[in-house]
């Protein structure tokens, strides 16, 4: 019998504090390890080429309504469920294509460039809240009053959510987030993130009300243009499930792009003295702070027919975890993976998926990257931590909660 691994090594303790060692002893053992009998899933899909593959080939699909039904139809009283498998994440081939095109139409390349302006006021704004949060050396939360603002401020005014409302939603996205964890979820869980499922179809059904009645130019108004003329082409559940999964999507995973991003830069002075002195570098940096520390680790897909991953059998139905946190340390894809090299040349990490699936806000996302690092370090030039960033323990959505920096010198003792 060949190699294998239980789920419970990669869910361990360790391995979610610091995967990479983990990643390193499986790119030993080739591209792929078979999972014991008695886990859920058949393999663990490791090597860059394998993922690549994996995600790319139409027998791995995503674990869509389809596969869910194998196991019985109790999902669908789920609100928080239901949304994800009526999203782009999880529709099956066909549908899936249909709503990416129509959703692709709306995001065009010249609507992600026209949001540039608007990134960098609200980046502005967040950072003189961090300036005060932080004045006379007070330590700051980069986190709170930065990362897991702007992304959420940024897809709001992408999709023409009103300003008023928008510091509503993050809290509502980081609940619903929750099932999104490989693992067990305590029924808590479940039940908050449903409520806050609950609540953002009721606010976008609203909003989608307002903009039918009164069109504007935003992303929201596209999609309801485009949805009336045709539309046997998207149903109003894709439609209020994609603005959700948008916001979503987009949400803790830029906010962890920005706090893993701010962290390996501060450890790492004369990277950061690089950017800093030259701030169209910022672009490469994004990408090695993808490669090298992804915020979404792994992905799972389905075999709809039996297969074989690096000569290891999937059999029909069965799953397989793709690790696409694990590629972008492949040794055999990049030269000393474990090195931090924005120079890096040919960096086409898997941070982002591959296939189909490709994430639809990369360009958006990379855009709130390249602009919102240089801003920071160029707004605060004595920038530190100032305490030991705390643990990550996620796999899927892999940053830190609180990220403590001081942005300023301590005020003067008084005399
Ligand atoms: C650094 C930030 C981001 C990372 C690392 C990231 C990562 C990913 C990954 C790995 C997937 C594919 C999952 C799979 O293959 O199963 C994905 C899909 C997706 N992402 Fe992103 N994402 C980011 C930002 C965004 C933003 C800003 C948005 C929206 C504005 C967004 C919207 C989406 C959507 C809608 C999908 C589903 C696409 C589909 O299934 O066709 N993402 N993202």
């Amino acid at each position: 019998m060949g190699v294998s691994i239980s789920l419970d090594d990669l869910l361990g303790d360790e391995v979610r504090r610091d995967p990479y060692p983990f990643y390193a002893r499986l790119h030993e053992m080739g591209e792929a390890v078979a999972f014991r009998p008695a886990d859920p899933h058949a393999l663990v899909v490791h090597g860059y080429d394998a993922v690549n593959r994996v995600l790319r080939d139409p027998v791995f699909r995503v674990l869509g309504a389809e596969y869910l039904d194998r196991a019985g139809t109790r999902w669908r009283a789920h609100p928080v469920i239901r949304t994800l498998q009526a999203s782009m994440l999880n529709a099956p081939e066909g549908d899936h294509l249909r709503v990416r095109q129509l959703f692709t139409q709306a995001l065009t390349p010249r609507r992600v460039a026209a949001l540039e302006p608007a990134i960098q006021r609200i980046a502005d704004g967040l950072l003189d809240g961090l300036a005060e949060a932080g004045a006379a050396g007070r330590p700051a939360d980069f986190m709170g009053e930065l990362a897991l603002r702007l992304p959420s401020d940024v897809v709001g005014e992408l999709l023409g959510v009103p300003e008023r409302d928008r510091a509503w939603f993050p809290s509502r996205v980081r609940t619903f987030d929750a099932v999104l964890e490989i693992g067990r979820r305590s029924m808590r869980e479940v039940r908050a993130a449903n409520e806050a499922a609950t609540e953002l179809l009721a606010y976008f059904t609203e909003l989608l009300a307002a903009r039918r009645a009164a069109p504007r130019e935003d992303f929201v108004s596209a999609l309801v243009r485009i949805r009336d003329r045709s539309p046997d082409q998207l149903t109003e559940d894709e439609l209020l499930a994609n603005l959700i999964i948008m916001y979503n999507a987009g949400f803790r995973t830029t906010a962890n792009l920005l706090g893993n991003g701010l962290v390996l830069l501060l450890e790492r002075p004369d990277a950061l003295a690089a950017l800093r002195a030259d701030p169209s570098l910022a672009a490469s940096y994004v990408e090695e702070i993808l490669r090298y520390e992804p915020p979404v680790h792994f992905a799972v897909r389905y075999a709809a027919r039996d297969s074989e991953v690096a000569g290891l059998p999937v059999p029909e139905g069965a799953t397989v975890v793709v690790l696409t946190g694990a590629a972008n340390r492949d040794p055999r894809r990049f030269a000393d993976p474990d090195s931090f090299d924005p120079s890096r040349a040919d960096n086409r990490h898997l941070a982002f998926s591959a296939g189909p699936h490709y994430c639809f806000g990369a360009a958006l996302a990379r855009a709130e990257g390249r602009l919102v690092l240089p801003r920071l370090l160029d707004r605060f030039p004595a920038l530190a931590l100032a305490e030991e960033p705390g643990e990550r323990r996620q796999l899927m959505l892999r940053g830190y909660d609180r990220l403590l920096v001081r942005v300023a010198a301590p005020a003067p003792a008084p005399r």
